[in-house]
């Protein structure tokens, strides 16, 4: 068996320009099949309240329901990194996101916790870093503040919005975040943020410059209901398994063939 990823292994893919390639999963059947894959982090994302539960948006996943399904994910892989989304109001204060990030390591077994947003973050990163949570931080479009964004839109499209942007995750690693999820925002931008942090920054609808590229799973299996985001591509057209499909995935983000030209924003 292939060694477990590690921060460490991620950081010197980024180092090495070797792409990293990251899928979510809800539980131990498709965690189990996205290490077959090759995937080098799988995350646990509240995008589950959408694709797994059926709400419109990721506001009403609950702590208790993300420990749930990190701890089943956690008990069908073993080799990839393992990465628990902290759900909607679960981080208001660094106090209460210490409390439910312990949670999502203790019982779910997480080896790094997501937390959407930028400034306001800042010291929230810097609590849970400071005492051993290494944290996973993700800005640009932030499904959790949909009602003040007003809808899924590309993020940073205007300079000052860029700025501010790249001002965050300059902020935000330098609190101590390890990795950086970029939703939904122009290539060029999400290229320039890639090359001046030295942590991996992992896009989704960010274009071809990150370090990684992640997926959610239904979206990438074409099982999601509804319009599938513009970003995303079914790998289950061309294949005849899941885990063909996930492969398949895994292989054109190594050779930088995912995403291509239309899955970008300009
Ligand atoms: O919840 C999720 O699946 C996510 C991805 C969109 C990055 O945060």
């Amino acid at each position: 068996m292939k060694d477990k990823i590690t921060l460490s292994s991620l950081e010197r893919m980024k180092s090495a320009g070797e792409k990293i390639a990251v899928l979510t999963a809800y539980d131990a059947g498709f965690a189990r099949l996205a290490e077959s894959a090759g995937v080098e982090v799988i995350l646990v994302g509240d995008s589950l309240g959408m694709v797994v539960q059926g709400h419109d948006s990721t506001l009403p996943v609950t702590v208790q329901e993300m420990v749930y399904h990190t701890a089943m994910v956690n008990r069908g892989c073993h080799r990839p990194l393992l990465v628990a989304d902290m759900p909607f109001m679960s981080h208001g204060t660094p106090r209460q996101a210490l409390d439910n990030a312990g949670r999502l390591m203790k019982e779910g077994g997480a080896h790094m916790v997501k937390l959407e947003g930028g400034h306001a973050q800042v010291e929230t990163v810097r609590h849970l870093t400071d005492r051993a949570v290494p944290v996973c931080a993700h800005l640009g479009l932030l499904p959790q503040s949909i009602h003040q964004l007003g809808g899924y839109k590309v993020q940073g499209r205007d300079s000052h919005s860029a700025e501010r942007i790249l001002n965050e995750a300059n902020e935000l690693q330098e609190a101590g975040a390890q990795m950086l999820v970029l939703e939904c925002v122009p290539e060029l931008l999400a290229t320039e943020i890639s090359l001046a942090l030295d942590i991996p920054v992992i896009g989704i609808g960010a274009g071809r410059g990150c370090d990684g590229q992640v997926l959610v799973l239904h979206d990438m299996l074409g099982i999601t209901p509804g319009k599938v985001p513009s970003f995303s591509r079914n790998f289950m057209e061309k294949e005849n398994s899941v885990e063909n499909a996930m492969r398949a995935f895994v292989e054109a983000v190594h050779r930088g063939e995912f995403p291509a030209e239309e899955h970008c924003f300009q």
